[in-house]
């Protein structure tokens, strides 16, 4: 018994060291690799696999779905919708084309592609927008297809408790959101109506996305950051990239 006892808080003990530590199949990069770059792509590579149920040693919750709790829509006072309990489904499976970091200047420079991204959410609207007047609300979905999106952030060192951590305080996000296909219930009590709606929409959804991508890439930026501020407030410098 006593020996079972002492196995499990090994386990536990363990566990709970290497839960603060940075996980080993992460291979780190040195802050002075001549080739930086494909050195942290082969690091995302290797921690992608793992996305999908969340890395809790770096602070990254699960991404299956990842949940965006709100976001809000306006195009001023004649039109604006919010979104609820947004879930966000195959986030994790993007295609890195681009990772670039001057680690002098805390930049970044990122560009990727999503095949596939599915939405859930409750939505409310209320407004004109294109040529319709909406009022309603209920459960919506989306699916993307090839989503492309191009990252930079900018940031600086400071110094806490004697360490030195990265803040990314400018995060810049712009997208191509190609051509989703959406679908907003209930959004008039009568069914065929909330069809025929349902379909305008989405016949003009190129000029829909144009007017609301502003929104969306704030949306997308503020998850970015969050996202970035865990790991980098988690980690100092000289852990991330050691010399
Ligand atoms: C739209 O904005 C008005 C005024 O800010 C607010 O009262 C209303 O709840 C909003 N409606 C939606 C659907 O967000
Ligand atoms: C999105 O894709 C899923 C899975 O292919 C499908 O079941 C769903 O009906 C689609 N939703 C819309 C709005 O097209
Ligand atoms: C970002 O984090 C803040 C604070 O934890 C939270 O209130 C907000 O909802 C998050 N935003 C997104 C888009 O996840």
């Amino acid at each position: 018994m006593l020996v079972y006892l002492c196995l499990l808080s090994l386990i536990l003990c363990n566990f709970g060291i290497s839960s603060k530590g940075i996980p080993s199949y992460i291979t780190l990069c040195k802050r002075n690799d001549p080739e930086l770059d494909k050195c942290i792509l082969r690091a995302v590579e290797q921690i992608k696999p793992h996305l999908k149920k969340g890395i809790p040693e770096l602070g990254i919750p699960s991404l299956d779905p990842l949940v965006v709790p709100y976001a809000g829509v306006s195009t001023g006072p004649d039109f604006n919708a919010t979104f609820e309990n947004i879930e966000v489904y195959n986030v994790y499976e993007f295609d890195l084309k681009k990772f670039a970091v001057d680690l002098d200047k805390i930049e970044l420079d990122i560009e990727l592609s999503i095949p596939n991204l599915r939405t859930k959410s409750k939505y409310s609207v209320n407004g004109k927008i294109l040529f319709l007047e909406l009022k309603g609300s209920g459960p919506s979905e989306g699916n993307f297809t090839n989503i492309r999106a191009f990252v930079t952030g900018k940031g600086k060192k400071v110094e806490r408790q004697g360490k030195s951590y990265i803040e990314i305080n400018e995060v810049k996000v712009d997208a191509n959101y190609g051509k989703p296909v959406l679908m907003f219930s209930e959004l008039f009590e009568n069914k065929e109506v909330t069809e025929q709606t349902n379909k305008v929409i989405n016949d003009n959804i190129e000029s829909l996305i144009e007017e609301l991508k502003p929104v969306i890439n704030q949306v997308v930026t503020e998850v970015v950051q969050n996202l970035s501020s865990r790991v980098f407030s988690k980690f100092s410098f000289d852990e991330l990239f050691p010399m």
